[in-house]
């Protein structure tokens, strides 16, 4: 793991004496301590087994998280007397916990989580990171995840990482010094990997009409799945495109390579592809290696929506499990399923609405349940928690067009995103709309 020019020298010698078996690291946690899990692609897999070894030492352990690839077995139901989760967004391996009631949800914008801990208003005892090997200046790499890390290892007691020789070294404000680390486990495991979507033909159709609101020297921010894809499959055509967005995926690689991506009209950190994390196909995790294009900063940097709207032409391209015909988007929860978080909708989407030229979308298929239920609807479902409120909304896009919301009465956002439903479910909301006052 070392580098191999460096046979000794005091921070080698640190490294070495920090070196221990999994079992001998995880003996650190004790019970009620609160411990920091590293996120998305980097939650550090070897680790967390070995802490689930431990369950039965071990009782009412705060889990702190936000999105974790991987598995998450401390929040299985047999381990709920050991370790509690408190999530601040619902990825798939916490989900069932959640709603059942074993774990729990902060609802917060990504940009404050860093906040929460250097306040101490959430205080943490142990942090346990997945880093690359150091580098000759004894400096490891937050690799593909820097969001709130830096945060909560400078809050923790102790801080324990796994260095993976396959964790890319990711540039930017993405390094820790081996000094910094108390317990070091040695790895050597691939990166857990997200399928790039192809697109449904419906996700094609938004991605095409979204494309048609993004002009040539725009920022983008685009989040996470099918949606984002199509969109960047759209833009073959468009001239000096920028990214500064939360994460990044596999789609903005091909148009960087045929100079579609240029950054160069970007007005914050001009030349650079602006993140803070990135998750997708060890495509991508090879891509972000070493690479001085891609500056990875923390989440109170990146989704600062003050930041964000430094960037001229700022584009926020975000999803929706629901939107009301009066612009609320839900994108948390289905009524009273709860389903992931509030990530960095609400930063991107007030960051780019005050950004000169700055354009605030939300994508959304018209339909969900293979087309059994309406997205659109005349109200949000009962317990439905607001995201995005529809002050903040510019623009709601379907397969089936896109509704204008910014400066529109209630009656003309009606009759926007309803034209704008799926045909089957036309008549029903607009007849469901009688139930308000002003409709
Ligand atoms: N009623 C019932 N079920 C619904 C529904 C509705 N109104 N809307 C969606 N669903 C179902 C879908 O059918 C799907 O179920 P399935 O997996 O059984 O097919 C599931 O809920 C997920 O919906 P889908 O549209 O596939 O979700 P997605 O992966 O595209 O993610 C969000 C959409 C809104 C959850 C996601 O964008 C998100 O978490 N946003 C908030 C955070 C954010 O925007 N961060 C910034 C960018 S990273």
């Amino acid at each position: 793991m070392l580098p191999e020019t460096q046979e000794s020298g005091s921070w080698i010698d640190d490294y070495r004496k920090k070196v221990v078996s999994v079992e001998e690291a995880m003996k650190v946690v004790n019970s009620l301590d609160r411990v920091y899990v590293h996120s998305n692609a980097a939650a550090p897999q070897v680790l967390l087994e070995g802490l689930v070894r431990r369950a039965d030492q071990l009782t009412g352990v705060k889990i702190y998280q936000l999105l974790t690839l991987g598995k998450a077995d401390y929040a299985l139901a047999k381990y709920s007397n050991s370790f509690a989760v408190n999530s601040f967004f619902i990825g798939a391996n916490v989900r069932e916990a959640v709603n059942a009631g074993r774990a729990d949800y902060i609802p917060v914008f990504l940009s404050e989580i860093p906040g929460l801990f250097m306040s101490g208003e959430i205080p943490l005892d142990v942090c346990l990171l997945q880093v690359s090997p150091p580098d000759a200046h004894g400096f490891c790499s937050y690799g593909v995840s820097v969001d709130c890390t830096i945060a909560a290892r400078k809050k923790s007691r102790i801080v324990i990482a796994e260095v993976n020789k396959q964790m890319p070294r990711t540039l930017g404000r993405s390094f820790v010094h081996v000094s910094r680390l108390d317990y070091i486990v040695e790895t050597d495991h691939p990166l857990p990997e997200l399928a790039s979507e192809t697109g449904t033909a419906v996700e094609r159709e938004i991605g095409a009409n979204v494309a048609t609101l993004i002009e040539d020297c725009a920022t983008l921010q685009l989040g996470i799945g099918a949606i984002p894809n199509a969109v960047l499959a759209n833009l073959q055509e468009k001239r000096n495109l920028g990214v500064h967005s939360e994460m990044l995926s596999d789609g903005v690689i091909d148009l960087i390579e045929r100079g579609i991506v240029t950054n160069d009209a970007k007005t914050v950190l001009p030349g650079k592809v602006a993140v803070s994390f990135v998750m997708g196909s060890k495509r991508l995790y090879d891509f972000v290696d070493n690479n001085p294009l891609v500056e990875f900063q923390t989440s109170d940097y990146i989704n600062d929506p003050f930041v964000i709207s430094q960037n001229y032409k700022m584009t926020a391209i975000n999803s929706a499990l629901q939107v009301d015909v009066t612009g609320q988007i839900a994108a948390d929860t289905i009524g009273n399923v709860l389903y992931s978080g509030f990530g960095g909708q609400v930063d991107f989407i007030r960051g780019a609405a005050r950004a000169k030229d700055g354009k605030a979308i939300i994508a959304l298929p018209s339909t969900a349940k293979g087309g059994k239920i309406s997205r659109i609807s005349a109200m949000l479902n009962p317990a439905s928690g607001v995201v995005t409120s529809r002050a903040d909304v510019h623009y709601v896009v379907t397969e089936y067009g896109i509704a204008q919301l910014s400066g529109k009465t209630l009656k003309q956002r009606a009759k926007a995103l309803i034209s704008i439903a799926h045909p089957d479910f036309r008549t029903e909301i607009a007849s469901q709309c009688a139930a308000y006052s002003w409709y």
